[in-house]
């Protein structure tokens, strides 16, 4: 992080967003959040099939298919296995990777650098305060990390400014009610979903919808913060450059969903979309408190 003094763009001086981003830092420092791949097979499937049109293809399985990237960089370290695929695929990649977390990066370094050497750098960083160089990277990545930013329209120009002309930015996260709390009509439906599959799924019979209880968090201080807002700030701006609650935007971010690109050759597959990602945690009655998002013991 940045540290100029008067600087107040770059480094927080609020004393409480301070420790909270730093209890966020320690939340993923804990061994058994690092390093979340993707979670099920069904939940692969279903996301594979909106991204890239294909139940057997991740989005990142695509990215040789948007050009040839040399200088990338990664928003946030989770998904060592991703970013090992990444690099596999794109010989010539070096990634610059950032991450609130110490030993998240630490953890991407030690799985990736045996395979990979000289190919990552990591960077220790808060991303709602982060200053990336200008027209250097031709490719910046994001998976499962901007629902933790609430500075997001900072961050947006950073990509863009950051981004070669030519360059693409690929955008994977939940981008669904912020704090997870979903309308009292929407959780009637997933739980009547639930019992229908169960009719099917015996094994389903005993499982309930656990839904996040704001007054009792359980997950990371900044877990889903601006969730909701998330579409709309990385959406183009519409004619005359200001969006729709009146956010006036320096230099209008060229981002997508997913893919965004400014330049570059297109790929002849299938158009890369939003995905929705609903959070719905079931438990077992009988086996304790278990609040998560779908994805084993781990909560993001
Ligand atoms: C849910 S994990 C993402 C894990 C992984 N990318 C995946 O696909 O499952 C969220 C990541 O965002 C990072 N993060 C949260 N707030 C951040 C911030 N302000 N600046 C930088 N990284 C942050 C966390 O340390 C964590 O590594």
């Amino acid at each position: 992080m940045e540290d100029g003094a008067g600087d107040i763009y770059h480094l927080s001086r609020d004393e409480e967003y301070l420790s909270r981003v730093t209890a966020e830092a320690e939340f993923f420092d804990r061994p058994s959040l690092m390093g979340i791949d993707v979670g099920s097979p069904l939940t692969d499937a279903y996301f594979n099939e909106r991204f890239t049109g294909d139940k057997n293809v991740a989005w990142f399985e695509t990215i040789p298919r948007y050009g040839t990237f040399r200088r990338g960089c990664a928003l946030g370290a989770g998904g060592p296995e991703q970013r090992a695929r990444i690099l596999e695929q794109n010989p010539g990649l070096h990634l610059t990777v950032h991450d609130v977390s110490e030993e998240s990066l630490a953890t991407l370094e030690r799985r990736l650098a045996g395979r990979f050497p000289d190919r990552v750098t990591t960077k220790q960083a808060d991303l709602n305060f982060v200053e990336l160089p200008d027209n250097a990277y031709d490719i910046i990545i994001s998976s499962n990390c901007f629902h933790h930013l609430s500075n997001l329209e900072h961050v947006a120009y950073q990509v863009n400014k950051s981004l070669t002309a030519d360059g693409f930015f690929f955008l994977t996260d939940y981008v669904g009610e912020a704090r997870f709390q979903f309308a009292e009509e929407k959780k009637r439906v997933l739980e009547a979903a639930l019992r229908q599959a169960a009719v099917r799924r015996p094994v389903l019979r005993s499982w309930q919808a656990v839904w996040p209880d704001a007054a009792d968090w359980t997950y990371s201080p900044f877990e889903a913060v601006r969730s909701d807002e998330t579409l709309e700030v990385h959406a183009p701006l519409p004619a005359g450059g200001r969006a729709p609650h009146g956010r006036a935007a320096a230099r209008p971010p060229a981002l997508r969903q997913t893919a965004g690109g400014r330049g570059r050759r297109r790929p002849s597959g299938p158009t890369v979309r939003p995905a929705p990602s609903p959070r719905l945690s079931v438990r077992r009655p009988p086996h304790g408190r278990r609040r998560g998002n779908g994805r084993g013991s781990a909560q993001s």
